[in-house]
């Protein structure tokens, strides 16, 4: 554990640990209460944040430790076109540890690469999110008490939501797993999740248009929004943009003790009059998150005494270049091209996971 890029770069005993870890703090914050005193963590934020920004500056100051905070591209050098590298190599000479969002996929990779200290990605693109995917399962693991044999509904934009393939991607390594997966057929979820992640672990999953008649199997629904800025067209996001919208009357076949959850912001996907309902859990949610940042922050300052820097996997092979526009290799010119073969003989760019021909 250097640095945090993907969550299924964290083993299943290693959530298990960050879980522990952000239970004993719920139950003992005064524990903690100055366990980084003198460590400061950067928050290099390239793209709008809220919770994920704040969450992270809370749990560093409710460790005792200080926060250095960059909120948009505008504010830094890379408005004036530094490179990752070169914002990662500077922010090692003032900081302990970095957590970082970024537009470009395999941005935090490219980051933990060059700097000397952990990074944390706090969202590159629309490739990973994983504190808000560790978010996710503290909230199941502290509503449900574990993660064995649920039935989990993702309903929204599962084509273009980070969140969603990160969330899969964990939960399939749990037993007695099963997904329904709910969305327009313009944002199912990409074959390289269904076929690399839930069929490749045998998990059972249905594919449906209709929350109705999903909603009464489910223990969790975790609703999201369709993200209108991975979107080419405006039209499309119009045509798409209110698909389900989760009002009262719609849980009415829904499980009394359904978990509702959401990493927000939401947009209109679930309507206000949800939130008084028992079942809501997306506001406790973004407190778990808070948590969760917590334990990690924690652990990556403890393994960093230990450790050196972050390597990647892959190599360079001639002429070939990542056909993703938006991955990393397309603005940093002085990252390598690399890339590695998966099990099944896919060869995949190292930095943003697309596969390449
Ligand atoms: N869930 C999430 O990442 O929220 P923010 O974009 O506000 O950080």
């Amino acid at each position: 554990m250097k640095s945090v890029i993907d969550v299924v770069d964290l083993t299943v005993g290693e959530i298990d640990e960050l879980i522990k870890i952000a239970c004993d703090i719920i139950e003992n914050p005064e524990k903690y209460q100055d366990a980084m005193k003198h460590k400061k963590l950067a928050t290099l934020f390239f793209e709008p944040s809220t919770r994920t920004r704040l969450s992270f500056e809370a749990a560093m100051y409710e460790l005792g430790g200080s926060v250095l905070s960059v909120s948009s591209a505008q504010s830094s050098s890379a408005a004036k076109g530094e490179s990752i590298a070169d914002t990662a190599k500077t922010v090692s000479q003032y900081a302990d540890i970095i957590a970082m969002r970024h537009p470009k996929d395999g941005a935090a990779l490219a980051a933990s690469t060059n700097a000397s200290i952990p990074v944390i990605n706090a969202g590159d693109g629309g490739h990973c999110h994983p504190t808000q995917t560790l978010a996710d399962l503290l909230t199941v693991y502290r509503e449900k008490g574990g993660f064995e044999n649920l039935c989990v509904g993702i309903c929204g934009d599962l084509k273009y939501g980070r969140t969603v393939h990160s969330l899969i991607a964990a939960l399939s390594r749990y037993a007695g797993i099963k997904f329904v997966l709910i969305s327009p057929k313009e944002l199912s979820v990409p074959e390289y999740v269904t076929e690399g992640i839930i069929k490749k672990n045998n998990i059972p999953f249905t594919e449906t248009e209709f929350l109705e008649e999903a909603m009464p199997k489910l223990d969790i629904l975790y609703m999201t929004r369709i993200q209108r800025e991975r979107f080419d067209s405006e039209e499309e996001y119009m045509r798409l943009k209110d698909s389900y919208i989760l009002t009262p009357d719609k849980l009415s076949g829904a499980k009394p003790d359904l978990s509702i959850l959401h990493p927000l912001p939401r947009v209109n996907e679930i309507s206000v009059d949800i939130d008084k309902d028992p079942r809501a859990c997306y506001f406790k949610q973004v407190r778990y998150g808070k948590y969760m940042r917590m334990a990690l922050i924690l652990k990556l300052i403890d393994e960093a005494e230990k450790d050196g820097k972050t390597t990647v996997r892959g190599t360079h092979i001639e002429n070939a270049v990542c056909k993703n526009a938006r991955c990393v290799t397309n603005c940093e010119r002085e990252l390598e091209k690399l890339f590695y073969h998966t099990e099944n003989g896919e060869c995949r760019c190292s930095w943003c996971d697309t596969k390449i021909d």
